[in-house]
């Protein structure tokens, strides 16, 4: 019940997460991009880090790293993961809503869609404004959010079937499934994620259902939120090779600078 309140059911397996979401690095070398061209001298910002699918690879680049997260298992696997590589990470955890470092950095990210996280407009004013404090003047804020196309929050509120994860240990298989209800007057989706976990001759031998929920932001409302929050937008891009966004996105990727302190 505590990690349905807290939307953190998918976040309960660390190891599993991982299994899923280490081979997503698609956003590494656009970040690698910023770190050396920004005056961070190492000190760059990783916000809902996670298990520091991304802090880890940066900061093996010889970065300085905060990594924050709400999540003490997803920080703990990142600390046993990072133990024996000898980075300067400092992992942190916090609520992002509500950041207290103690420093300012020239760079901050937050990716994965962590951002849609931030369900309400107080927690994204919450994030927005964390961000603008420990962020130096004219200093980059980049991060991804899912685009809100009407294909993306339309899904079928039945099971539909997504994809097929193979476990790159034992080679086992697991077939992922979805429900999703999307709620236009709050704008976030709830997704259901079914694993069905199949043995070697693809019988089903367990199935974990896990919940989220999404919240979905609009581009003219976002261009308001980051205004609102001190931003000026530098770039919106649909993937991280830097393609200028279409209404055929699956993504959007915000670059953006910091103009002035707001508080
Ligand atoms: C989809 S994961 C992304 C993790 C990592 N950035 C990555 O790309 O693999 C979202 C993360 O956001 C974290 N999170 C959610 N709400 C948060 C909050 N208010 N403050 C800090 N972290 C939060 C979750 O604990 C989770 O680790």
């Amino acid at each position: 019940m505590e990690s349905i309140n807290a939307n953190s059911e998918e976040y309960d397996d660390p190891i599993l997460y991982d299994k899923e979401n280490e081979p997503y690095i698609e956003d590494l070398s656009y970040l690698l991009k910023w770190a050396s061209a920004s005056k961070t001298e190492g000190l760059i910002i990783d916000l809902a880090c996670g298990t520091g699918r991304a802090t880890i690879p940066l900061a093996s680049k010889g970065y300085k790293l905060i990594g924050v997260d709400i999540h003490k298992g997803m920080l703990d696997e990142a600390k046993r993961k990072s133990s024996n590589l000898n980075l300067q990470i400092d992992w942190v955890e916090q609520d992002c809503t509500r950041l207290n470092l103690n420093v300012k950095s020239n760079l901050i990210f937050s990716v994965g869609n962590s951002f849609q996280h931030f369900l309400t407009n107080e927690a994204q004013d919450g994030l927005l404004s964390s961000v603008n404090k420990h962020l130096e003047l004219g200093g980059v804020f980049i991060f991804d959010t899912r685009f809100p196309s009407t294909e993306e929050l339309l899904q079928p509120v039945t099971e539909e079937y997504w994809k097929k994860n193979v476990d790159k240990d034992t080679q086992n298989k697991v077939d992922v499934y979805t429900i999703s209800t999307y709620d236009s007057l709050s704008q976030i989706q709830h997704y259901t994620t079914i694993r069905k976990f199949l043995n070697k001759e693809g019988k089903i031998i367990d199935e974990q259902r896990t919940n989220i929920r999404l919240r979905y932001v609009f581009p003219k409302e976002m261009e308001r939120i980051l205004l609102d929050n001190g931003f000026e937008i530098v770039n919106i891009f649909k993937d991280w090779n830097e393609t200028p966004i279409t209404n055929d996105s699956y993504g959007m990727i915000y670059v953006c600078k910091k103009t002035r302190n707001i508080k």
